[in-house]
């Protein structure tokens, strides 16, 4: 089943006849006692409100979370926000699906990605550091599996399919920029390793094979603790391999790796135990919170459906964006599109 109907065109008045990705799925009662749904509605170009009236009964504990549905409605504007009134709505089966075709996805290739990733790696010098990113991203198939596909969030930033890679290359390629531009004062293998890891539990925190969501682990020890189990594990293992080092894993450079992961949302409040008690640190800190907000940001704006240089109000950063001229450019073209 071909999909020719993405959620980014819709218009209000649009008929809808189209399967989308279940993100989330609610039952309420109305004013008048009747129950309805309230749903998510998601493909790769976006996601969209929905509502059920009809046959409630029939479709609670069917039309769930991650399942795809065909969906029969109409669009509509509902206080200034698109939203699907679903008349009929029909579960399909995996085997009808494209599954790609629901999933937002990074518009880089995750290889390409990797692959700059591993130059880096090897272009480490101290042997420890170096030995420690070799162990996690080069040898360890699981995880170079899952860091090519694991997005860096659920919601706000890089939060679609490749999302983390295309997060940590970005952050990498300004801390080598900085190690450059600041020279001696900054260790630029000790910056690289909290760019790659600082983020790294994520690839366990959270689920991806369909909506994204967090896991148990996630839920309960969170990435940055389960960054350090994994550096902790890899170190072990290391220096149980014979050659693979100088010498013993030096305490200091395991104290200093771990810190700069825990340490990265910059303060306690934000959940990180420690806040940056190294240069280090607080720069990793720093360039993750830009490398975040400019990802996020764009992505607003490029979603933004208002006409003209404005975006409608951002809820998480409080504020009216003004659209640069690509912004402004991308919406007219979609409109003819959609128009013609
Ligand atoms: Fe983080
Ligand atoms: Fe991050």
């Amino acid at each position: 089943m071909k999909k020719t109907q993405f959620v980014r065109d819709l218009k209000e008045k649009d008929p809808v006849a189209s399967p989308f990705l279940v993100k989330f799925s609610a039952t309420a009662v109305g004013k008048n006692g009747k129950p309805y749904m309230n749903l998510i509605l998601m493909d790769k170009s976006g996601e969209i409100e929905a509502r059920v009236w009809e046959d409630v009964a029939m479709h609670i504990g069917q039309v769930v979370r991650d399942t795809i549905v065909w969906v029969d409605g109409r669009c509509q504007s509902y206080q200034g926000r698109r939203q699907v009134v679903a008349e009929k709505l029909q579960v399909l089966r995996e085997d009808e699906v494209q599954l790609k075709d629901y999933l937002p996805e990074s518009h880089l290739d995750s290889e390409v990605l990797y692959q700059r990733l591993l130059d880096w790696v090897g272009s480490m010098k101290d042997p420890f550091y170096r030995a420690l990113a070799e162990a996690v991203f080069r040898d360890d198939a699981e995880i170079a599996d899952r860091v090519k596909r694991a997005p860096a969030a659920k919601s706000i930033h890089h939060a679609y399919k490749t999302g983390l890679l295309e997060h940590v290359v970005s952050i990498t390629g300004i801390l080598d920029g900085l190690s450059q531009h600041y020279g001696e004062i900054l260790d630029r293998d000790l910056l690289f390793l909290g760019g790659f890891f600082h983020d790294i539990g994520k690839i366990w925190e959270l689920s991806y094979d369909r909506v994204t969501d967090y896991t148990d682990e996630g839920k309960l020890i969170g990435h940055l603790v389960m960054g350090v189990e994994l550096i902790d594990r890899k170190i072990r293992e290391l220096e149980a391999q014979d050659g693979r080092m100088p010498g013993p894993f030096p305490t200091d450079k395991k104290l200093l790796v771990k810190h700069l992961v825990l340490a990265h949302h910059g303060k306690l409040e934000y959940g990180s135990p420690k806040e940056p008690q190294c240069i280090e640190a607080l720069v990793v800190h720093m360039i993750d919170d830009l490398d975040s907000k400019v990802n996020a940001i764009s992505k607003f704006i490029e979603n933004d459906q208002t006409p003209g240089r404005w975006t409608a109000l951002s809820r998480n950063f409080e504020r009216y964006f003004y659209k640069p001229d690509w912004a402004v450019e991308k919406l007219l073209k979609s409109q003819m599109k959609s128009e013609s």
